[in-house]
């Protein structure tokens, strides 16, 4: 009886010493939230299936009193690359990052009345191909001197702040996603305020060292002619 019980508490002291190791654990990618950091979303692919119930997020509000819903590893990389950037005297705050397909309509709705089905077609996203749904797709917005500047028309005027602020981005697993010169490639005009994590920092120091888009780097070219119309500046 006695080498029963023995034999029985050996084998219940492996199994619990065989789940400490890891043997039961999920595969990496599903521990780290169950989303593909790499995932390109543009005007030819939607938002991958399954995405809404893997991703984790945090929500933080903004100068302006905005809640920004933010994917909780870029949320974490953000928060470094600002407090670095602070240090350089070059204050951003997010002016948006994960958007729902109803958000993405009324950005469709206002922007469009406000500037037109040219600009909407150039800067914004059909709801369900938005980068924006991942909550990867970080849009930030400037201080400079003590003022808020998150019109895009404003933030456009500060080239230097922005060079600034790319030649950081890939440090932190960031790169730029609307590159100047690539709209027939990403499909949309030059945003210099679009940051997009992708949890990599040798692949994202290899995106921004070479100036390329996801789309090359994946080598996920658009099938068809995504070009945005020709901006008038
Ligand atoms: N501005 C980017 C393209 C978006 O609307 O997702
Ligand atoms: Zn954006």
């Amino acid at each position: 009886m006695k080498k029963t019980l023995c034999l029985i508490m050996i084998c219940l002291m492996a199994v619990m010493l065989f789940a400490a190791c890891g043997g039961s654990q999920e595969p990496q990618e599903a521990e780290e939230g169950g989303i593909d950091y790499m995932a390109l979303v543009n005007k030819e692919y939607p938002l991958p299936e399954g995405w809404e119930d893997a991703i984790e997020t945090v929500h933080y509000t903004n100068s302006v009193g905005d809640d920004v819903e933010v994917e909780k590893k870029a949320w974490d990389a953000y928060e470094q690359m600002k407090a670095d950037l602070e240090k350089m005297d070059i204050h951003v705050d997010l002016d948006s990052a994960r958007r729902t397909i109803d958000a993405q309509q009324k950005i469709v709705d206002d922007f469009t009345e406000k500037y037109g089905a040219d600009y909407v077609k150039r800067y914004v996203a059909v709801p369900g191909y938005s980068e924006h749904h991942t909550g990867l797709a970080l849009d930030l917005y400037l201080n400079v001197d003590g003022v808020d500047m998150y019109e895009n028309e404003e933030m456009i005027q500060y080239p230097e702040i922005w060079e600034q602020i790319h030649a950081k981005l890939a440090d932190y697993g960031f790169i730029l996603r609307y590159l100047e010169g690539k709209e027939a490639i990403t499909g949309y005009g030059y945003e210099p305020w679009h940051i997009r994590y992708i949890d990599n920092v040798d692949v994202a120091k290899e995106i921004m060292e070479k100036g390329i888009t996801l789309e090359e780097y994946l080598d996920k070219l658009p099938t068809t002619d995504v070009a945005p119309p020709e901006d008038d500046e």
